[in-house]
């Protein structure tokens, strides 16, 4: 039991800690038995790069099966591979991967027939070295693509005929005095010799040797404008003049800062004119400033990759695989550049794939997998207004009246900006430069309503928001942003009412050696002259809430955006209770490190509460000092030293309060005559379940017990707003 509590706790605090639930949560999987295949299955296909290795692990072997539903050879059936001389053919590996495909009904995209690269380079030369004629040449590429298609049709479904025939970058000749426009075509030996008919060549000879199979033209930088550009006009260029491409493949060789999805918009709807099949053949998001297929790149370096490294690389996936979704029409296969990062042609240190060395889902993985339908086309109302929670004459953030955020953030020379707000188990919203070179960006969907911590990430290093406020939470001044909430009348600050006030109170702590600070509720009308039982006027006396923060925060945390004392004023003013003190003291929770929460028994503040603070409030505030107009509650970590207290001291506290800070079990109260209300509270997205049985269980034992399970919140300040709201009135009573 004790143990269950503990870890229950560590998750709530952990959750506490980030900042807001609602954002973070660990990757954990909603949909376990959904995998890529399967939540594309209305898409596209998912497809894999695959080595000789990959095809002979049992756990890469099942993981490739229950992920994927095609499949590429990502060395294997490369011309220099099968065919490195003249007769000679290599075809074990081929034939292992082919094979594979076969048992397991898994389709095989064939790559590649003719390529600059690991090719079959005997093909430009006779016996004596000398080179040949283009005849000579196509005469023995067409016996290579025959051999090698006729090998495979029954298994393999499309073939990258011609890879990378484009050049990267075309820069004017200048000859004679004049300038003259570049070539578009990559300087290879094949368009050396042939110019660009060895392009129409090999796919006449490959339509010859499979008339079912899908053509393909392959390429990388594929999304740059001018390189787009340059392939278009090649590919409409050849299928004008009769040649049989099918379609299009866009490599893909990404990185987590670009291409934009512009770009990759753009491509695609250009493509699409076309052709009537885009693949996206060989997938991953390096996590440098380097794209493409080149052969010459940066192998990063051997360190854990940073948080917000992993963030930007969920967040370029996500976006990504998002205007492949708008693009199903056209695009029927998306392939992975090999399966785990241990097999990445980058090397392991670029960390380049969902699957990480040792294929583990990374968070990448859950974004891709785990999409919102719903999200894909929504577009965020723009009716965005600036924040409650900003600094004076600041505009941004704004939030829009669904609950979306809207950030902007100047950093002119930033090259990442993050926002730790967002949709769950991202990390956040990666804002991108505009037009203007500001970082902006929205959340992808409406927020939880309420109040929300969060900071901004630029280059890996922790800011807050300038545009905002600073509210204590997560151990520090954190920016802060309010969605509003359909029931937030109940903490509005009101014209039309009185206003009681909060006051900061310093007193010495003999247990500590050192001064504690605490923040305390007055209500509106304290100190005033009232006529006391016989007559006589007196000052009145309110009885006392002591009320306690969660884990990260401190004493101001309720008054501030617990907006404590405002549900207070407007509860009295509306006359739904009779007012009374709230004590807000620091719990010296911040104190407990990670790892230690386990150990946290709030010893030393039951001493500082019970033996000092109290004494100095009922010294110093108009209290009543008996324990029936005592109460004591807390949220989250609160909770845990509001339990931790009274149940050791009920003596002192008459009412009880749980917020999102675990629960009481009727045996854990040695008298049940000693509590005359207990409340506990959390939010619909935490563990309502446990609150509930809770509830009843202390209802059936005979005490009177309350439970909320606030509508629509996780672990947050709205969840915890509502519970006070419900709480207070039936304090004191
Ligand atoms: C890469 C392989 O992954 C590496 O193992 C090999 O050393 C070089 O080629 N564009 C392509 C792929 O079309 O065939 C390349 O594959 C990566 C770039």
């Amino acid at each position: 039991m004790k143990q269950t509590f503990k870890t229950a706790l560590a998750i709530v605090l952990a959750m506490n800690c980030l900042g807001s639930w609602a954002q973070w949560g660990a990757p954990a999987d909603p949909n376990p038995t959904v995998k890529l295949k399967d939540a594309y299955k209305n898409y596209f296909m998912i497809g894999v790069a695959l080595n000789q290795r990959n095809v002979s692990n049992d756990d890469q072997v099942n993981l490739v099966k229950a992920e994927f539903n095609s499949i590429t050879a990502e060395n294997d059936m490369k011309p220099g591979e099968l065919h490195p001389k003249e007769g000679v053919w290599n075809w074990e590996k081929a034939d292992k991967i082919a094979n594979f495909c076969r048992q397991n009904g898994i389709k095989l995209r064939g790559h590649c027939l003719c390529w600059h690269s690991q090719f079959a380079d005997w093909m430009f030369t006779d016996k004596k070295g000398k080179p040949v004629k283009k005849e000579v040449f196509y005469q023995r590429l067409r016996e290579h693509i025959h051999a090698v298609v006729n090998r495979y049709k029954d298994v393999v479904y499309c073939w990258d005929v011609v890879n990378e025939a484009m050049a990267d970058n075309v820069r004017p000749n200048f000859a004679n005095g004049k300038f003259t426009p570049g070539s578009p075509y990559r300087d290879s030996r094949h368009y050396q010799l042939c110019g660009d008919e060895f392009i129409a060549k090999a796919f006449e000879f490959a339509r010859e040797a499979d008339p079912n199979a899908l053509l393909f033209y392959n390429d990388y930088n594929e999304c740059d404008p001018g390189k787009r550009d340059r392939i278009f006009d090649m590919v409409k260029k050849m299928k004008d003049a009769g040649v049989p491409i099918d379609g299009i493949g866009m490599q893909g060789h990404y990185n987590v800062y670009g291409p934009t999805e512009e770009d990759i918009d753009a491509a695609i709807t250009k493509y699409k004119t076309i052709v009537k099949h885009i693949h996206v053949t060989e997938l991953d998001i390096r996590m440098n400033t380097e794209m493409g297929g080149q052969l010459r790149f940066s192998r990063g370096e051997n360190k854990p990759v940073a948080g917000y490294m992993n963030t930007l690389l969920t967040d370029q996936y996500n976006r990504i695989f998002k205007i492949f979704r708008k693009h199903k029409d056209v695009i029927d296969c998306v392939t992975f550049w090999n399966l785990g990062d241990r097999d990445s042609w980058l090397g392991v240190n670029n960390h380049p794939l969902p699957f990480d060395e040792n294929y583990k889902p990374k968070q990448a993985y859950y974004a891709i997998k785990n999409f919102d339908a719903k999200l894909d086309n929504a577009q965020p109302k723009e009716d965005f207004v600036s924040n409650p929670c900003n600094q004076p004459g600041q505009e941004w953030p704004k939030v829009n009246s669904q609950g979306y955020a809207r950030f902007r953030v100047e950093a002119p020379d930033a090259k990442s900006v993050i926002v730790s707000l967002g949709l769950g188990g991202r990390g956040g919203t990666v804002l991108r430069k505009d037009k203007d070179g500001v970082w902006t960006g929205t959340t992808e969907g409406p927020m939880d309503p309420g109040f929300h911590y969060y900071h901004l990430t630029i280059d890996g290093g922790v800011f807050n928001d300038p545009g905002t406020h600073n509210y204590f939470g997560s151990c520090r001044w954190e920016s802060g942003i309010e969605i509003p909430a359909p029931d937030q009348d109940f903490y509005a600050e009101r014209t039309d009412i009185p206003h009681g006030n909060m006051q900061k109170i310093l007193f010495y702590s003999k247990s500590l050696g050192k001064m504690q600070e605490a923040t305390v509720y007055l209500p509106n009308g304290y100190g005033k002259l009232v006529k006391g039982k016989n007559g006589k006027m007196e000052q009145q006396r309110y009885p006392v809430l002591y009320l306690q923060h969660g884990w990260g925060e401190n004493e101001t945390s309720w008054p501030v955006q617990g907006k404590a004392g405002l549900i207070m004023d407007n509860l009295i003013a509306d006359g739904k209770i009779k007012p009374f003190i709230i004590v807000m003291a620091y719990g010296l929770t911040n104190d407990f490190k990670f790892g230690t929460i386990g150990k946290f028994t709030a010893e030393e503040f039951e001493k500082v509460l019970i033996d000092e603070l109290i004494p100095y409030v009922d010294a110093n505030f108009l209290t009543k000092t008996d324990k029936w107009n005592r109460a004591m509650a807390g949220l989250s970590m609160g909770g845990m030293t509001t339990k931790l207290i009274t149940l050791r001291r009920p003596e002192v506290f008459g009412y009880w309060g749980l917020l999102s800070g675990g629960q009481y079990a009727p045996e854990e109260i040695k008298d049940p005559k000693c509590v005359k209300y207990i409340f506990e509270g959390c939010g619909s997205k935490e563990n309502p379940a446990g609150i509930n049985k809770s509830v009843a269980d202390l209802k059936a034992a005979g005490f009177n017990a309350e439970g909320l399970i606030s509508e629509g919140t996780a672990h947050e300040f709205l969840t915890w707003r509502r519970c006070l709201y419900l709480m207070a009135q039936k304090l004191f009573k």
